[in-house]
């Protein structure tokens, strides 16, 4: 089963959208894995941005997700990487469909409350970064045969 990297932003906690946010995850029917709440290291947001490192929204990007606690976490799901960005609805906040939780929740690009992993590749590298095997749960649930034909 397909497992992404999501992080509820240093927003999403100030405005309250934690229980929001995790219902829509809940209801949809993925399943936790991994979950820490932390103010992430400035060396830390920088290796996990690193593609973005030396455009112009960096430094702000950076400042923006060191700036309180953040949730990071680990979600399993069939086909959850895109599925988890269809949710969370396009980068900025302004253009993405209603629904979404960008799209219902937030207004600007540099507080979108969100971030879910682009690709396998960008999964893989960013559970790697936040988290260790033994912090990542290896569960059953009896409701899984009634999601997962
Ligand atoms: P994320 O990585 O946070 O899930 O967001 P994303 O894939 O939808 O967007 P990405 O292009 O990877 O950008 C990473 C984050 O950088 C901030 N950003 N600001 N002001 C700007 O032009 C700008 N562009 C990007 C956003 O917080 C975005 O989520
Ligand atoms: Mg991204």
């Amino acid at each position: 089963m397909e497992r992404t990297f999501i992080m509820l932003k240093p927003d999403a906690i100030q405005r309250g959208w934690m229980g929001e946010i995790l219902g829509r995850m809940e209801v949809k029917g993925y399943k936790p894995v991994a979950m820490k709440f932390m103010r992430l290291p400035k060396e830390l947001a920088e290796r996990h941005y690193g593609e973005h490192k030396g455009k112009p929204f960096f430094p702000n990007l950076i400042e923006y997700i060191t700036s309180g606690p953040s949730l990071v976490m680990v979600w399993e799901g069939d086909g959850i990487i895109a599925g988890m960005r269809t949710m969370m609805g396009k980068t900025n906040p302004a253009e993405a469909a209603v629904g979404t939780i960008r799209g219902d929740l937030a207004q600007q690009t540099g507080r979108n409350l969100i971030h879910g992993s682009d690709s396998p590749e960008s999964a893989k590298r960013e559970i790697e970064l936040f988290f260790n095997d033994y912090e990542l749960q290896t569960w059953n649930r009896s409701i899984a045969p009634w999601l997962i034909e």
